[in-house]
């Protein structure tokens, strides 16, 4: 029995249209637009430019965020929810981070300057800032990050429903085992996802909770990180929930020691000897004149203007120092 040359050519275009479909099959980055993979033989190897190199990287899940914020070489206004006594937000935004190979942050920075200062495990500053000889003894591991979202309308939803849709999108787009999501509640249009996780509970091949956060932060802002074929989506009944204004906290399994510029106990109490001072004067003022029957409406306006600007000025300087 004889096959026919066309035949076999036929075959053959098919086995290799096979194979190569195969191989491109989901060779892509699945966790940043800028993964350069390749199908190399049944491997699928990604590449992403961090800093000037080129560096290999797991597509499969979410890359470190030290990685990220290399490769990127930066929040709205926090609710009424107290927020746990050291928390950090991180306000010096991007630097450029030194990573460790595994794409851990290295205890101390120095954003390539003189300056350098030590972060959590999540690359948020802990301490002051030093000179080159500023000491980091170990990197301290931030177990639990708050991102807090505010919704853009008011449509509601029952609540149980959204705390599944929002845990759903958690665990589904960035990889994080629920068991890391510990509470998700409302407060008005304000969203808070407690996310916690510490040294003992992370298995190395886990995502780590400041990843998420990062990965979150930059989906609500819109500018997204995963390709755009999987767009970032809240889903409760096949309807996308908006979120917007993004704002994370990290809390460290140690206190952080930044020196706070609070209003001492000593300041508090002149201001509070001041103030009772002048409301003293005013009313003592106004009892006077009002005996000796030289009452003027116009003065006592402007003594209370003064005390109102007075309040004012401390309110202020309150602000400034918390
Ligand atoms: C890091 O350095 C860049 C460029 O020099 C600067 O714009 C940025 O503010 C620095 N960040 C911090 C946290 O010092
Ligand atoms: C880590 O969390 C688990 C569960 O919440 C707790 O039992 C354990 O004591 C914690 N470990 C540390 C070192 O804080
Ligand atoms: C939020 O609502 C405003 C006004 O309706 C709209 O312009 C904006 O695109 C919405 N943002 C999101 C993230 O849906």
């Amino acid at each position: 029995m004889t096959i026919s040359p066309l035949f076999r050519l036929g075959a053959a275009l098919l086995c290799c249209i096979l194979i190569s479909q195969a191989l491109g099959q989901d060779c892509s980055c699945n966790f940043h637009v800028k993964g350069d993979c390749q199908a190399n033989g049944n491997a699928c190897v990604c590449k992403l430019p961090i800093g000037p190199d080129l560096t290999p990287i797991d597509c499969t899940k979410p890359i470190p965020k030290c990685f990220l914020m290399k490769r990127e070489s930066n929040p709205g206004k926090g609710g009424r929810r107290p927020k746990p006594e050291n928390a950090l937000v991180d306000n010096d935004g991007l630097y450029n981070p030194d990573c460790e190979g595994n794409g851990i942050f290295k205890a101390r920075q120095c954003n390539n300057t003189e300056t350098c200062w030590c972060v959590n495990s999540a690359g948020v500053r802990r301490t002051d800032k030093g000179d080159k000889n500023w000491k980091c003894t170990e990197l301290v591991r931030t177990f639990w990050v708050i991102v807090q979202l505010t919704r853009n309308n008011t449509d509601s939803i029952p609540e149980a429903d959204l705390k599944k849709a929002i845990a759903d999108t958690i665990t589904n787009r960035y990889k994080l085992p629920a068991k890391f999501i510990t509470n998700i509640e409302f407060e008005g249009p304000l969203i808070y996802i407690d996310l916690k996780q510490n040294t003992t509970e992370k298995t190395p091949n886990d995502v780590d909770i400041a990843d998420v956060g990062y990965y979150m932060e930059k989906d609500v802002k819109g500018d997204p990180i995963i390709p755009l074929d999987n767009p970032f989506q809240i889903l409760v009944n096949g309807k996308n929930v908006p979120v917007k204004e993004p704002l994370i906290y990290y809390i460290d399994e140690k206190p952080h020691e930044i020196s706070m510029k609070r209003l001492t106990a000593g300041v508090i109490a002149v201001i509070v000897v001041v103030v009772v001072a002048i409301v003293a004067g005013i009313v003592v003022l106004v009892l006077t004149r009002r005996k000796k029957g030289r009452y003027e409406k116009a003065e006592v306006h402007a003594l209370v203007n003064l005390t109102v600007g007075f309040f004012k000025c401390i309110l202020d300087l309150w602000d400034n120092c918390l």
